[in-house]
């Protein structure tokens, strides 16, 4: 049944698709909004029913930072590299995460617990280095608040 209800709700989006040709990226952000990343098995689908090479299609989902080819982590932490983020140290920020989580920015953790991203400026500028976790803004952020920072999401 949940098999069933899934390939309707693709069919539906590649419908969508096929009525307006010039709306690929659309299309692909419809999948990322229905299941929250776009599934590898997904991709192969729309590549068969609307005849656009697979590679153009992954092409397209590493260039757009809206579009997830992994499922996002439980924790989402979003470093700001803004301009004003950048002057006050927000590379040595992303730095310090990365190597907390072990990960770079755009991949998420093993475990599933955190996905790191770097986004631009996030309009509090005045609170840079800016890093903003499931949506809780940390301000005046340095790379020695980060463990401190980490360990409030880890349980
Ligand atoms: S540059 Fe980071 S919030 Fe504006």
């Amino acid at each position: 049944m949940e098999r069933r209800e899934t390939v309707d709700k693709l069919q539906a989006i590649i419908e969508k698709y096929q009525r307006n040709e010039t709306s690929l990226i659309g299309l692909l952000q419809d999948i990322t909004s229905e299941y929250g990343y776009i599934p590898e098995d997904k991709l192969e689908e729309v590549s068969n029913k609307t005849r656009v090479p697979l590679s153009r299609l992954y092409s397209l989902c590493t260039f757009y930072a809206s579009l997830r080819l992994e499922p996002m982590g439980e924790h989402h932490c979003a470093v700001c590299v803004g301009t004003a983020c950048h002057v006050r140290g927000a590379s040595q920020v992303v730095e310090e995460i990365e190597r907390k989580l072990g990960i770079s920015a755009g991949e998420t953790t093993e475990d599933g617990k955190f996905t790191l991203e770097t986004v631009n400026c996030l309009g509090a500028c005045a609170l840079g280095p800016l890093v903003v976790i499931d949506g809780e803004y940390h301000g005046k952020m340095d790379p020695r608040k980060i463990s401190r920072l980490l360990k409030q999401y880890k349980d």
